[in-house]
């Protein structure tokens, strides 16, 4: 057979099971750049003859229908240049390249500018929900080339997540908006699971708590939260290491890596003057937690805290507030961000459909999602979740938590990086009156830099020193 519907090239853990899923409904041919990943696909997880595997570019190029299809599930960065240089000698117009990966937004924008020169059709296309999503139904935010996206639609819909709305997948907007968008969700991602991370330590080092315990707590949470990210938490504390039978968590060493679209969220929001502290404080704690040695030695340096006395039923619904409030901001950084993004390079992001999307199948699926739709849906232009009637009266109640955790972890010196974050960009974000008076006062003492007055229009410097 010579007519395979899709492509795909690729295959690690991503791209076999998005190989897998795409076979349910259409016929593939798969490359590989090593062999044995393609025998040892075929051999063992291949069960239909949807799926042909292929040892030779141009083999696979020929296996495919045209316009081709052809999808790239590889590692981000050089590999996708590499990839798409061999591929061209083969391709024809109008044939369609489809970056999966987690590709870098401004890298997408120059291989679909100079693709287009060439005629062919490209979409960088944001996949989330790890290993089990790809294979049981992803959240998928393409964006790119208009008229390719409508002929790999159907595709893309049958293997993407479902949820009442639809589909978990549409057409974000042109150029590089799906991976755009991919990147501000793994952002987001970042600030929740940080803050995540900062209760669990609270609890097992303010209240004691044992994993078990934790992990018992997180589920009767989620009863309201319905987040992926709390589900499996609950389930990280119950998992025992068969070596020393002990709570696996335990052994776990706490040095957090990253692959980088933390990093370019904040490096964005950077470039695009869009304040993200939540998020940052995601990627700043995975920073400090790869300083193990550094850390271990200067904790010598200091006295261990006396821990405060406290009763654990008191505390816990605050905890759980505060989880709340920072979840929320975490989702409004990044909503705020891609608004600016949107203007900046003319997106048109439509954030319904964004959280739409987000609702199943991906890392950040959780039950916020349907009400910051319908915050969207409401007020399409809102310019912050914060203000938004679905969450207002909500944040009100949550902020009441926060002296009380915050006195708490400040004895136990236990730092909270992303829970506190999130409770000053609420108390910024609705401060009619911030401090920056006095920083503009001493730019144009130091530097003649001026500053506007309240009470009439116009530029003003004064001669300071006296
Ligand atoms: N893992 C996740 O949970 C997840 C979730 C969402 C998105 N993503 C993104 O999806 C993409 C695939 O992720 P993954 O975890 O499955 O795999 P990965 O570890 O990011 O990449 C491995 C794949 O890239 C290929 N590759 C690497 N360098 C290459 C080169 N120079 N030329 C040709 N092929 C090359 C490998 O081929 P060989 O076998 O020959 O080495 C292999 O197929 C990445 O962009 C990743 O960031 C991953």
């Amino acid at each position: 057979m010579d007519n395979y519907q899709f492509g795909l090239i690729g295959l690690s853990v991503m791209g076999q099971n998005l190989a897998l899923n795409i076979a349910k409904n259409y016929s593939l041919a798969v490359y590989n750049r090593t062999d044995s990943k393609t025998k040892d696909f075929i051999e063992n997880k291949v069960t239909s003859e949807q799926i042909k595997a292929t040892y030779q570019i141009k083999d696979f190029i020929n296996s495919l229908q045209k316009p081709r299809k052809i999808m790239l599930m590889i590692k981000a960065g050089k590999p996708v240049d590499l990839v798409i240089d061999s591929l061209l000698p083969f391709l024809e117009k109008d044939d369609i390249i489809i970056d999966g990966g987690n590709s870098h937004f401004s890298d997408t924008e120059k291989r679909l500018e100079n693709l287009a020169d060439k005629g062919i059709r490209y979409l960088g296309v944001g996949i989330s929900g790890g290993e089990a999503g790809a294979l049981h139904g992803p959240s998928i935010m393409p964006g790119g080339n208009k008229s390719a996206y409508e002929e790999i639609a159907e595709i893309l819909q049958s293997a993407a997540a479902k949820t009442e709305q639809g589909n978990c997948v549409g057409y974000l907007g042109p150029r590089s908006a799906g991976h755009y968008v991919k990147m501000v969700h793994n952002g987001i991602e970042y600030g929740i699971m940080e803050a995540t991370a900062e209760i669990y330590d609270f609890l097992r080092k303010v209240l004691n708590f044992k994993p078990a315990e934790i992990g018992h707590l997180f589920a009767d949470w989620n009863q309201d939260f319905s987040a992926y990210l709390m589900e499996i938490t609950a389930e990280i504390m119950e998992k025992d290491d068969p070596e020393t039978g002990e709570k696996l968590i335990n052994i776990i060493l706490d040095k957090a890596k990253q692959k980088g679209t933390g990093k370019w969220s904040v490096e964005s929001a950077l470039e695009l003057g869009v304040a993200i502290p939540t998020i940052n404080a995601g990627v700043n704690a995975r920073l400090l937690s790869a300083l193990k040695t550094e850390r271990t030695a200067n904790s010598q340096h200091f006295p261990q805290p006396d821990q405060p006395e406290v009763q654990a039923a008191e505390i816990i619904p605050q905890l759980k507030s505060l989880l709340y409030l920072t979840t929320i901001v975490a989702y409004a950084e990044g909503f705020k961000l891609l608004t600016a993004a949107s203007q900046e390079y003319e997106y048109q992001l439509n954030y319904q459909e964004i959280a739409r999307i987000w609702e199943a199948g991906c890392i950040i699926r959780s039950g916020l999602l349907e009400k910051i739709r319908s915050a969207y849906l409401n007020q399409p232009e809102l310019t912050t979740l914060l203000t938004s009637s679905e969450f207002k009266q909500d944040l009100i109640s949550a902020a009441k938590a926060a002296p009380q955790i915050f006195s708490l972890a400040a004895q136990a010196e236990l730092p909270l990086p992303a829970l506190q974050a999130a409770f000053n960009y609420f108390n910024s974000l609705k401060s009619a009156e911030l401090p920056a008076n006095l920083i503009q006062a001493q730019r144009d003492f130091f530097g003649a830099h001026t500053y506007q007055r309240k009470d009439k229009t116009g530029v003003f410097h004064t001669e300071w020193e006296k």
